[in-house]
């Protein structure tokens, strides 16, 4: 049976209230795709099952996380829009590396990092373009909302398929090993990463002061007060001489002026305003 719309509007309610994903009318049929195979997986019926369950099941906690975490859109690829890692090696880590040569220090937080293929991109692009950070303390946090995608990150494992998606030969065979069908991420790469738990639209306690944030691909899903308070939480974090890349579908503009884009080529890369040199 097709979802009903009080149905709809529950989940799309509850997917808002815990992730700021918005899930507009007409995208019934995703959250169907998505929620009949869940329903199924914890030997319900149908939607109207699973809604009920979770109106008023015991486990209705554990069962609205694992329906945010199925709502959640994780498509990556390493080196994906291949602008802002090409920005990274040429212009912005020269640029940290002069500015922090004092400290030797760097401190890297990716937002949305779903399955790692990003934050091993960027690894890659450290270890390959810049080997004397290997002297230099590198912090590099990596974040999600969804569990399973941190579990997958956290592990480096990835299907022939997966690795077929942006990642040079040369690198792949560099910095992976056969497993199987598959591919794993050795641990010279595995390790330089901090997987964790993070809602964006939660506090963020944890975060350090950043020298260069990834936050692409997830503003997107929120609406625009939600993006100006991530951003706003962002100016927070980042330095003021820090870097932030976003999606290539995403700006600052109109929505939080306290960043300036850097012109360089569509790498969707902005600092703060004002302290940029
Ligand atoms: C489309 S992926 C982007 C992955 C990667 N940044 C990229 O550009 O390839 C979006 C990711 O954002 C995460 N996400 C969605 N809402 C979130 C929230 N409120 N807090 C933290 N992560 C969230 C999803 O779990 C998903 O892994």
């Amino acid at each position: 049976m097709p979802i009903t719309t009080a149905e709809f509007d529950y989940i799309r309610e509850l997917v808002r209230n815990r992730s700021a994903i918005v899930l507009d009318p007409g995208k019934e049929y995703l959250v169907e795709s998505r929620l009949v195979p869940l329903a199924r997986s914890e030997g319900l019926e149908s939607i109207a099952d699973l809604v009920s369950e979770l109106r008023n099941g015991s486990g209705a906690g554990r069962l609205a996380t694992q329906v945010v975490e199925a709502m959640t859109t994780n498509e990556t690829s390493f080196f994906r829009d291949v602008h802002p890692f090409e920005a990274l090696r040429s212009a912005v880590l020269p640029d940290l590396l002069k500015k922090r040569s004092g400290e030797r220090a760097l401190t890297i937080w990716c937002g949305a990092a779903s399955s790692g293929q990003e934050p091993y991109s960027i690894a890659m692009t450290i270890k390959e373009h810049f080997p004397e950070l290997g002297g230099w303390s590198i912090r590099f946090l990596a974040t999600d909302l969804s569990t399973e995608m941190l579990e997958k990150a956290r592990a480096g494992r990835y299907a022939q398929i997966e690795a077929n998606r942006g990642l040079p030969a040369h690198l792949l065979v560099k910095y992976f090993e056969r497993r199987g069908t598959g591919w794993q991420v050795k641990d010279e790469l595995r390790g330089m990463v901090d997987y964790r738990p993070l809602n964006l639209i939660e506090p963020w306690p944890s975060l350090p002061r950043c020298d260069l944030v990834f936050l692409r691909n997830v503003l997107i899903y929120f609406d625009v007060e939600t993006k100006r308070a991530i951003l706003e939480k962002i100016r927070q974090v980042l330095r003021p001489d820090g870097y932030l890349f976003l999606g290539a579908a995403e700006t600052t503009m109109n929505i939080h002026d306290g960043f300036e884009r850097v012109p360089i080529d569509r790498a969707g890369c902005y600092r703060p305003r004002g302290f940029g040199s």
